[in-house]
C-alpha cells in the first residue's frame, strides 16, 4: 500500500532503494545526530529491518520518492519504540532526507502523512517524536506537525551507552485530539 501527498509517494522498499539510501547514509550532513551507518552493508540491514518491522505491524518508515522525478528522497514514517522508556509503548513518525531535498518541505509533507495513517487507520491515541536538543531541523518538523515538547520528557536513551552524545534526548508528543483540532500542515 502506498501513501500520496502532493508531491511525493510513501512506499515499501524495493531492491532499487538500497543504493540511494545507501549514499544518503553515508552523507556525514545527514548523519550529523544519528547512529551511523557505516557500510553498504549496515544500511542494507537497516532496510530490510524496516521492511521486516513493515510486514509485522502493517506500517514503518517507507521510502519517500519524488512523485515528479521518481527520485529517492529520504525515509519517512511511523515505527513502534523498540526499548523501555516512561513513554513506552509507543509509535514515533521519523524522517531522514537526502541532503539536496532539505529545505523544500518534504519531511512534514510526508510525516503529515504519516501521522494520518497513524491517527485515522491505524486509530492510534498519540504520536512521538524524539531527537537530540542540537538537532534543531528535526525539531522544526515536530513544531510544524504540531507536536509539543515538555522538558519533564526529556529522557537517556537506553539503547545508546552512557556518555555518548545521542544519549539524551527531547521528546515531542502529539495525542490524536491535538492532531484533529490542528488538521496537518
Ligand atoms: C530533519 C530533516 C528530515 C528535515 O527535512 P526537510 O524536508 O528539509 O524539512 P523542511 O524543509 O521542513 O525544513 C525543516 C528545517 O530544516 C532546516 N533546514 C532547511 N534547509 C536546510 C539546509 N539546507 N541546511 C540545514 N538546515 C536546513 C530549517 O531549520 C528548516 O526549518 P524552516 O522551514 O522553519 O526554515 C532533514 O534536515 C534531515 O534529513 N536531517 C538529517 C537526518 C535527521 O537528523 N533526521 C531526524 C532524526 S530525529
Amino acid at each position: 500500500m502506498n501513501i500520496e501527498t502532493d508531491r511525493a509517494i510513501l512506499r515499501p522498499w524495493t531492491e532499487r532503494d538500497r543504493q540511494p539510501f545507501a549514499e544518503m547514509s553515508a552523507d556525514p550532513a545527514v548523519m550529523q545526530h544519528l547512529l551511523p551507518l557505516n557500510s553498504r552493508a549496515a544500511a542494507d540491514a537497516w532496510i530490510d529491518r524496516r521492511m521486516a518491522h513493515l510486514a509485522e505491524h502493517g506500517f514503518s518508515f517507507w521510502a519517500l520518492e519524488a512523485k515528479a522525478s521518481g527520485d529517492f528522497i529520504g525515509a519517512v514514517g511511523l515505527l513502534r519504540i523498540s526499548y523501555e522508556a516512561h513513554f513506552s509503548p509507543a509509535v514515533e513518525v521519523g524522517w531522514r532526507v537526502a541532503r539536496r531535498f532539505w529545505g523544500q518541505g518534504y519531511a512534514p509533507e510526508a510525516a503529515a502523512a504519516s501521522l494520518r495513517f497513524g491517527f485515522e487507520t491505524l486509530g492510534l491515541s498519540e504520536i512521538v517524536a524524539n531527537t537530540v536538543p542540537r538537532n534543531t531541523s528535526s525539531r522544526r518538523v515536530m513544531e510544524k506537525l504540531g507536536m509539543s515538547h515538555d522538558a519533564e520528557d526529556d529522557f537517556e536513551h537506553p539503547d545508546i551507552p552512557e556518555g555518548h552524545p545521542l544519549r539524551h534526548q527531547v521528546l515531542y508528543r502529539l495525542p490524536r485530539d491535538r492532531w484533529t483540532a490542528t488538521g496537518t500542515v
